[in-house]
C-alpha cells in the first residue's frame, strides 16, 4: 500500500513509502502518558533536573537567554535495570506541552532489522514535523554500545544507525524546539562519541532509592491492597540496595501470598516473606540488591 503525492502534470513527486508504515511501529507518540509524579517514589530531584533541562529550553527559552547559557544539547538518564528512568520519562511526557516521541533502541535493532538508520532519520523528522517536541529514545545501549568491529553484518547495521543517531543530533542546534531524551541501564558501555560535547552533555544519575524514596515506592504499590497490621518501616529496613521494581515486585507478591492464604488483608508475613522471596530471586540473577 503506498501512496503517492501527485503534482498537476501527473508526475509522480514523492512516494512514501514502507518506512512510514514500520515507523507507526517503533515510534510511540506518548502524548496523555499516564504516569503523573504522584506515582514515582523519590527521584523528586532527578525530574526536577530532567524537566529544566528538557523542557524549560522549550518553554521558557528567555531564561536560558537571559542568563546567556546554551541548553544541554541531549540528556541522558542512567543507572541500574528498575530504577525508575523509564518512569521518568513517562512523567516528563505527561507534564510537558510538546509532542513527545519514544522510540526503543533494543526494538529498533532487533524488530527492524536493516531499517535502523532510515527509522532514526524518520524519527527526526517526525520531530520536526510536530514540534515542539521531545524525542526519547529508550535502551539507547542497543544501538550506542562501544564499536565491537567483530565483522558481523548485525554489528554493521548498528553502527550505521548509530551513525545515522550522530547525524542527526549534530543537525540541531542546542535553542531549537526539538529536545533529545535518551535512557541505558549500561552507561558505561556507550560509544564515546555519544557523550561528546554537543550530544549527550548532560548526565543524570538515576539511583537507586534511598530509606525515604523505598517507602514511598512501597507505598505507591500497596496503595489498592487491603492492609493488615503491616509496619512498613521494618519492610524498608529490609530491603536496602532494591530498586524500584523490586519494591513494586515485593508488593504484587505479599498480595499473591495474601490470596494464596485466602486471607481478608495482606499481613506483615506476607511482606516478609514476599521480600525474601525478590531477593533470593535477585541473588539468584547477580542483581544488586543482597
Ligand atoms: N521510583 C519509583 N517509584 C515507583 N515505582 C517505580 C520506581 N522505580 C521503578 N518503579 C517500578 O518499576 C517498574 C520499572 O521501572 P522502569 O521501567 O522505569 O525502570 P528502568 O529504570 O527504565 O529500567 P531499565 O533500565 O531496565 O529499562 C516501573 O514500571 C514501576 O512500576
Ligand atoms: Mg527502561
Amino acid at each position: 500500500m503506498e501512496k503517492a503525492s501527485v503534482r498537476n502534470a501527473l508526475s509522480i513527486v514523492k512516494v512514501i513509502g514502507k518506512i512510514y508504515d514500520s515507523r507507526v511501529c517503533v515510534m510511540e507518540l506518548w502524548e496523555s502518558a499516564d504516569i503523573s509524579n504522584a506515582q514515582i517514589g523519590g527521584l523528586a530531584n532527578e525530574i526536577k533536573e530532567v524537566r529544566e533541562a528538557v523542557e524549560y529550553p522549550l518553554t521558557r527559552p528567555e531564561i536560558f537567554q537571559r542568563i546567556g547559557v546554551e541548553p544541554p544539547k541531549g540528556i541522558l538518564l542512567y543507572g541500574a535495570p528498575g530504577t525508575g528512568k523509564t518512569l521518568i520519562a513517562k512523567a516528563v511526557a505527561h507534564e510537558a506541552k510538546a509532542t513527545f516521541i519514544r522510540m526503543s533502541g533494543s526494538e529498533l535493532v532487533h524488530k527492524f532489522i536493516g531499517e535502523g538508520a532510515g527509522l532514526v532519520r524518520e524519527l527526526f523528522q517526525l520531530a520536526r514535523e510536530r514540534a515542539p517536541a521531545i524525542v526519547f529514545i529508550d535502551e539507547i545501549d542497543a544501538v550506542g554500545s562501544m564499536r565491537t568491529n567483530d565483522g558481523t553484518s548485525g554489528s554493521a547495521e548498528v553502527q550505521r544507525t548509530l551513525m545515522q543517531l550522530l547525524a542527526e543530533m549534530d543537525g540541531f542546534d542546542n535553542r531549537g524546539d526539538v529536545r533529545i531524551m535518551a535512557a541505558t541501564n549500561r552507561a558505561d558501555m556507550l560509544d564515546p562519541a555519544l557523550l561528546r560535547p554537543g550530544r549527550f552533555d548532560r548526565l543524570i544519575e538515576i539511583p537507586v532509592p534511598d530509606k525515604e524514596a523505598r517507602l514511598q515506592i512501597l507505598k505507591i504499590h500497596s496503595r489498592k491492597m487491603q492492609l493488615g497490621n503491616v509496619e512498613m518501616d521494618a519492610i524498608v529496613s529490609m530491603t536496602e540496595n532494591a530498586t524500584g521494581a523490586e519494591l513494586e515486585a515485593i508488593c504484587r507478591e505479599a498480595g499473591m501470598m495474601a490470596v494464596r492464604r485466602e486471607a481478608e488483608k495482606v499481613e506483615m508475613i506476607d511482606f516478609t516473606d514476599a521480600a525474601r522471596k525478590v531477593k533470593n530471586e535477585a541473588v539468584a540473577d547477580n542483581r544488586m540488591y543482597t
